[in-house]
């Protein structure tokens, strides 16, 4: 089976491709499950219900997210109801939503499983260890299992790659919005990518303006930085997944100008 999955996207330029270009996607890759981590996506910062209902109506099935997912205080009930909208699976306990997904997609088992780095990221519990307890938690049954590691340094996600090699389909890092050049099948099966990178306008500073950005660099009374807009990017892998398995076959990046 084929799996999609989107990097980080970014604001209404961001939302805007995925809505237009996710059909067009799914079909020309023959998809069978579309995930994108979407804790960027109203305005930069975090989700509202609505966009994630529109995105869940247009083809997306599953979401994760990271760091900001809790900005906006709507996020906060409508995860609770969501459950195709993740958060970091090392969040502390009793945080609102889950770490992972299980469903069917036509007729296989599938697991998605949301963990965030603590390298230069706000605390969290180790994701090593919640990760072992969260593959402990799922059937055997379900083979086909991506992981979304949502992370600042490569070592820490490179590092993740190789503790779940023989466990996962995938382990795939979402948060710098920079793509890396890096994917490859490791020797257990597990296709492994440290950036997917960001899905939104590269006219700016990781999708943000860059004179706001520069502002924060330079000042110490610039105030938060808004969206850029211009030269809308869609990053994204798609993993060849053998469902028998659950090994990864193939996995090939994406980096699609989008005519805005
Ligand atoms: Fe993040």
């Amino acid at each position: 089976m084929n799996v999609l999955v989107i990097g980080d996207v970014v604001a209404k330029p961001g939302r805007v491709a995925v809505l237009e270009r996710i059909q067009d996607l799914r079909e020309q890759h023959q998809v069978a499950l579309a995930i994108m981590n979407a804790e960027n996506l109203a305005g930069g910062f975090s989700v509202t219900p609505a966009l994630c209902e529109q995105l869940f109506g247009t083809g997306i099935d599953v979401m994760t997210s990271g760091n900001h997912i809790f900005d906006k205080k709507e996020a906060i009930e409508y995860i609770s109801k969501q459950p195709r909208l993740l958060r970091p699976a090392n969040y502390p306990p009793n945080t609102p939503g889950n770490g992972v997904w299980t469903g069917v997609v036509d007729g296989i088992d599938v697991a998605v499983v949301n963990l965030m780095g603590r390298v230069f990221m706000p605390p969290s519990d180790d994701p090593f260890r919640v990760a072992d307890s969260t593959l402990e938690s799922l059937p055997n049954k379900t083979k086909v299992r991506i992981v979304d590691m949502h992370a600042e340094a490569t070592s820490e996600k490179v590092a993740m790659g190789w503790y779940l090699d023989g466990r996962v389909s995938a382990v795939v890092g979402t948060h710098t919005h920079v793509q890396t050049a890096d994917e490859r099948i490791l020797p257990q099966g597990a296709a492994y990518l440290s950036d997917i990178g960001m899905t939104g306008s590269y006219a700016g500073v990781i999708g943000m303006d860059k004179k706001d950005v520069i502002a924060r660099f330079t000042s110490v009374t610039a105030r938060r930085a808004e969206h850029s807009t211009g030269d809308v990017h869609i990053c994204a892998v798609v993993i060849d997944v053998d469902e028998e398995t659950g090994k990864a076959r193939a996995i090939t990046r994406l980096n699609l100008p989008h005519q805005t």
